[in-house]
Order: structure tokens, then sequence, then C-alpha cells
């Protein structure tokens, strides 16, 4: 796309709350934790983060690590917790969990296709079931007063099942539901193939309540090509935000008409630093070994030379190592680390 970026696009809102801008960043199992939404958020550019989705199973029978998931600090803030689960009731009682963590949004989960979570009759899998959806969205209405959204697909995808986006999406209004997302891919696609977003157009035209685009967002021109194809209200960026944490911060800049200088290396030296400092902080050490070794290997993409780091990092065994490591990458004769 051309600098001729169309300004003019208002903030989102979703219930009483205001997303502005109206950028979402999309919940990721083993991305979105805490330390990586601050990232995010520090580097500035979103107008809401989201967590990993929380189990409701395990939520309501207080299990440890997935309450310390749903920590969150005020920084974070406008955030969303995002639940899942079979069971319409325990989804009610995880609803109400989350209502008494006040954070700013509550998500359903009705988009995952992971086959764990499918075969549990959870995630997508409810698309196959819209009785057992609308059950359990009516019941985790009832137990909320912050804002409620749903996240889904354009249906499971399996033999003999229409998409069924539009019907889900009307039943989430017809219940109170204050906005959706949509991923524009069926469950059955994974991550296959490319996100159709004619289907985004089409959702957003059948509903009053707003809309949150997704699916194969890389670039903030991307998401304005999003914004103005499909008139959605919300653009929601998953992986790209992996190798590229500053696309938001871009992101934002192009929808208020401005273009921007991508980060310098240095300032993607300082938010590793920053990064790994925390996860070397509040990790034991098999956790911190496994969250640095991925995260460098994504933000290794935007560094010089990242596959020769990425290749290096391989044969790291100590957490300690990983920061010396990016910084020799980035230094080698200790001069500047431009
Ligand atoms: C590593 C990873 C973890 C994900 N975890 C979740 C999740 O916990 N909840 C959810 O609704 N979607 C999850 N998704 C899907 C994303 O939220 C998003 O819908 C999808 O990646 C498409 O957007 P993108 O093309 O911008 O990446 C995950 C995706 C990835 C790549």
């Amino acid at each position: 796309m051309s600098d001729a970026v169309r300004p003019g696009i208002p903030p989102l809102r979703i219930g009483a709350l205001t997303v502005d801008p109206p950028l979402v960043l999309a919940p990721m199992a083993g991305v979105t934790d805490h330390h990586f939404r601050l990232i995010v958020r520090r580097i500035g550019g979103v107008g809401l983060v989201s967590m990993e989705f929380l189990p409701a199973a395990a939520l309501v029978r207080g299990i440890r690590p997935v309450l310390r998931k749903a920590h969150f600090v005020e920084e974070e803030r406008p955030l969303a917790s995002q639940i899942y689960g079979r069971d319409p009731e325990e989804m009610r009682r995880s609803a109400a969990l989350v209502e008494q963590l006040r954070p700013d949004v509550c998500d359903i989960n009705m988009g995952c296709p992971a086959n764990k979570i499918l075969r549990n009759c959870a995630g997508a899998a409810l698309m196959g079931d819209l009785r057992r959806a609308a059950r359990m969205i009516e019941l985790c209405r009832r137990e909320l007063s912050i804002p409620l959204t749903v996240k889904f697909r354009l249906g499971t995808g399996r033999p003999g099942e229409p998409l069924n986006y539009l019907e889900l999406g009307r039943i989430c209004e017809d219940l109170g539901v204050d906005a959706v997302a949509m991923h524009a891919r069926t469950a059955r696609q994974m991550y296959r193939g490319r996100a159709d977003w004619s289907h985004l157009a089409r959702l957003k035209r059948a509903l009053r309540i707003p809309v949150i685009g997704n699916g194969d967002v890389r670039t903030p021109d991307d998401a304005i090509e999003m914004f103005e194809r499909t008139g959605v209200d919300g653009v929601m960026i998953g992986r790209a935000v992996l190798t590229d944490p500053f696309v938001f911060r871009r992101a934002a800049a192009a929808l208020a008409g401005r273009r921007i200088e991508p980060p310098t290396v240095e300032e993607r030296f300082e938010l590793i630093e920053t990064h790994f400092r925390w996860i070397l902080r509040d990790e034991d050490r098999r956790t911190a070994l496994h969250k640095l070794r991925s995260f460098l290997g994504r933000y290794a993409h935007g560094l010089p030379e990242g596959r020769a780091l990425r290749r290096r990092i391989s044969g790291l065994e100590h957490p300690e190592e990983f920061l010396p490591a990016v910084e020799s990458h980035l230094r080698p004769t200790g001069a500047g680390r431009r």
C-alpha cells in the first residue's frame, strides 16, 4: 500500500470501554503472558491486550499455575481475560471469578482449533453445538458487569457443517455480548491457507455490535487494508507480533496518518534485555529456559544475522547464558550495538 493512509478510523467501543487505537493484541497461549503483555504495552500502539486462555475447569478448582496466569497489573490495562471450557455451568463459575479479578473485558474462546480442546467440546467445537454455546454465553453474561466478548472462527469446517459464524454472531448480539472477534478461517484449517476477509465484511454488515477482525494481519498496511476492505471496528493481531513486537506502534501511527521508522537494533536489544531480566527474575529455571529459547527464536527474526543467533542459542543450556549471547552477537567487538 502507498503512503496515502486515510486517517479517521474511530476508537473501538466495547460496552463502556473505549479501545484507542482500535488495535488488539490477540490471545496466544504460551506467548501473551504477563511479561509479554507489558512489553507490548511499553512499546505502545496497542489498544487492548489479551491474556492467554484460562481453562475454566482449572480456574474454578483454583489450580495454582492457572491462577498465576490470571494475574495482571494496572499498567497492562485495558486488558481482556479469556476463558474456555465445555461446560456452561463451569464457564459461569469461571466468569464469576473473572468478574472478581476485574480485567476490562471477559472474552469467551469459541475459536481454538487444538485437537485436545476440540475433543473436549470446547473452543471451536462449540461452533458445532450452538445451543450449548448460547447457554454458555447467557450464563456468563449474567455473572459479568464488565464487557463480554466472544472470539470465534468461520465455523468448524467439518464435512457437512456449514459456516455458521453469522448465526453465532447474531446469538452473541441477542444475548448481550458487547463485541465479537472473528479469525477468518475454519477450525479445520487451523492456520493453513489464507484468512478470508470477505467473511469479516459480511459479519460486520450483519451485526450492530462491534466486530473485531483477525487473521493474517502482518503489517501496518495489512491493518489499514482490513479496516478499509471489511469495515470492521477493530483489528486483532497475533503471530506478527511474535517476530515484530513493534508492529502495533507502527500500525497506530499509520492509522493516525503517519509513518514512523522501524525500531533500531539498539531499541530491539533493550526490549529483549528488559523482557529477559523479568523472565530470569520471575520464572523457575526450567520455565525460564523454555521461554528464553522460544521468545529469542522469534525476536531473532528482527535482528541482523538472526539465523546465526538462533543456531547459537539452540545449544544454550543455562538461562543466564542468553542475554550475553544476544549482546555478543550484536556487539562482537564490544563496540556500539548498532
Ligand atoms: C501460539 C498461538 C497461541 C494461540 N493461543 C490462543 C488462545 O489462547 N486463545 C485464542 O482465542 N486464540 C489463540 N490463538 C489464535 C490467535 O489469537 C489468532 O486468532 C490467530 O493467530 C490468527 O491471527 P494472526 O493471523 O494475526 O496470527 C493462538 C495462536 C497462536 C499462534
